[in-house]
C-alpha cells in the first residue's frame, strides 16, 4: 500500500495529492489510525485444517465476499477523470458495497448507471432540507439500499496541506498548476480532455455545484448545518426507509445513543484524521464498543486499513465491517480503474491469507481470543 501510496505521489499534483493523503492539522490521529492497527497481535492457532476458507460474511443483510465496504470520499475527478465512476464499477466487480459522497463528483444517478451492487449514499445535514430530501427521493429511485450519515462535520476541520495552497475544487489554474501540469504530463492530459469537474448531486442548483473554484471549507461551512444533533438523525429515518448509518462515531457513550434510536449500522470513524486531530483511532473503539451495544446494532470499523491483516483484527475485536476510503483512492491515483481492481484484490487476498495463517476457517470463527493487545 505503501507503493501505491508513492505511485499516487508521482502521478498527482501536489495540491491534488494533498487533498487526499492530507488530514486535520498535525495529522496525528490520520497516523494513528494506521499505526494503532500494530498494537494489535494475533494468537494463531496450527494444525486446523485451513485447506477450505470462507472469507464471506453478511452486513445488514447482504453478502460480503470479505468483510469490507468502499467508504465515501470526495472529489473522486480529481484523482482520475473516471472519478467515482471508476471506483463504483471495481465495487461491484468485488462484490462489495459502495458509498458515494454527498461531494462526490458523480452523480446518484450515473453510479447507479454502472452498478447494480449494493449502494450507499453518505449525506450531510444540509441547512437546505428541501435540497436534502430531493437526493434522498433520487438515491430511493434509483435503488440506493442505505445513507449514511456523517456526523462529525459541523465544521470542517483545518486541514493546513489545503489550506497552504488554497486547495480548491475544481483545482485553480495558476502558475504551480501549470508547473506540476509539466511534472505530471499524465495526469494533465487526463484532467484537460475531461468536461469539467463539478459537484455533481447538485448540479446546476442554488448551493453551488463547484462550477466556479470554492474551497470545502468554504463550501461545508456555509451549506451544512452547524446545529446538528441526535433529532436530526430521526429526521432521517422519517425520511428513508432503507438502512440508516450514523457515521463518525467517536466515544462508546455516542453508539451506546445510537444503538438505542435504533440505527442499522454505526460506523466508527474520524473521517480519516479529516476533521478532529486528536481524535481516538477507530481500531481502539471496536471491542468497548461491541461490548456496549451487545449485538443491538451493527458496526463498521473506518481508518487505517492498509492490509487485510488489519480487517480480520477489526472483525476479531467485534467490527461486522471495515471501510477503507484512501487505499483504494491512492489506488484510483496511481493506475485509474485497474489500480482499484488491484487494491481491492490485494485486500482480499490479506484477509484469505491472515485467516489461514491463524487457522481460522471462517468470519464467524473470528473471535476476540484471537487477537492480543500489545499494551
Ligand atoms: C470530504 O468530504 C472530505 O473529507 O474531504
Amino acid at each position: 500500500m505503501s507503493d501505491l501510496r508513492l505511485m499516487a505521489q508521482r502521478r498527482l499534483p501536489g495540491g491534488v495529492f494533498d487533498y487526499i493523503d492530507g488530514a486535520a492539522e498535525d495529522e496525528v490521529t490520520a497516523g494513528l489510525n494506521v499505526s494503532s492497527f500494530s498494537n494489535y497481535g494475533f494468537r494463531p492457532r496450527v494444525l486446523r485444517d485451513v485447506a477450505t476458507i470462507d472469507t464471506s460474511t453478511t452486513f445488514l443483510g447482504e453478502y460480503l465476499p470479505i468483510p469490507l465496504i468502499l467508504a465515501p470520499t470526495g472529489f473522486g475527478r480529481i484523482a482520475h477523470s473516471q472519478g467515482e465512476l471508476a471506483v463504483a464499477r471495481a465495487a461491484e466487480r468485488a462484490g462489495l458495497p459502495y458509498s458515494l459522497s454527498t461531494m462526490g463528483t458523480r452523480s446518484i444517478e450515473e453510479i447507479a448507471d454502472v452498478n447494480s451492487g449494493t449502494k450507499f449514499f453518505q449525506v450531510y445535514v444540509w441547512r437546505d432540507k428541501t435540497l436534502l430530501k430531493e437526493m434522498l427521493e433520487r438515491a430511493e429511485a434509483v435503488g440506493y439500499e442505505g445513507i449514511m450519515i456523517t456526523v462529525d462535520t459541523a465544521e470542517l476541520g483545518r486541514r493546513e496541506r489545503d489550506v497552504r495552497r488554497g486547495f480548491s475544487l475544481p483545482p485553480k489554474i495558476g502558475l504551480d498548476t501549470i508547473l506540476d501540469g509539466i511534472r505530471n504530463p499524465s495526469w494533465t492530459w487526463d484532467f484537460i480532455r475531461a468536461e469539467p469537474i463539478q459537484f455533481a448531486n447538485v448540479t446546476g442548483k442554488s448551493v453551488g455545484d463547484g462550477s466556479s473554484p470554492v474551497t470545502l471549507s468554504d463550501y461545508i461551512n456555509s451549506q451544512f448545518d452547524p446545529a446538528l444533533s441526535w433529532k436530526d438523525v430521526e429526521w432521517f429515518k422519517e425520511n428513508w426507509s432503507g438502512k440508516v448509518m450514523v457515521k463518525g462515531i467517536q466515544t462508546v457513550e455516542d453508539a451506546v445513543i445510537a444503538a438505542d434510536l435504533d440505527v442499522d449500522a454505526l460506523i466508527l470513524s474520524n473521517h480519516g484524521g479529516r476533521q478532529l486531530d486528536g481524535a481516538p483511532p477507530p481500531i481502539e473503539l471496536v471491542a468497548p464498543v461491541a461490548q456496549a451495544i451487545a449485538g443491538k446494532t451493527e458496526i463498521v470499523c473506518d481508518g487505517g486499513i492498509r492490509r487485510g491483516s488489519d480487517i480480520v483484527k477489526a472483525v476479531a475485536l467485534g467490527a461486522n465491517a471495515c471501510m477503507v476510503g484512501r487505499a483504494y483512492f491512492y489506488a484510483l491515483g496511481a493506475a485509474g480503474e485497474p489500480g482499484v481492481d488491484w487494491v481491492l484484490n490485494f485486500l482480499a487476498e490479506g484477509v484469505r491469507r491472515t485467516m489461514v495463517l491463524n487457522g481460522v476457517g471462517s468470519v464467524k470463527e473470528l473471535t476476540t481470543d484471537l487477537v492480543v493487545h500489545r499494551g
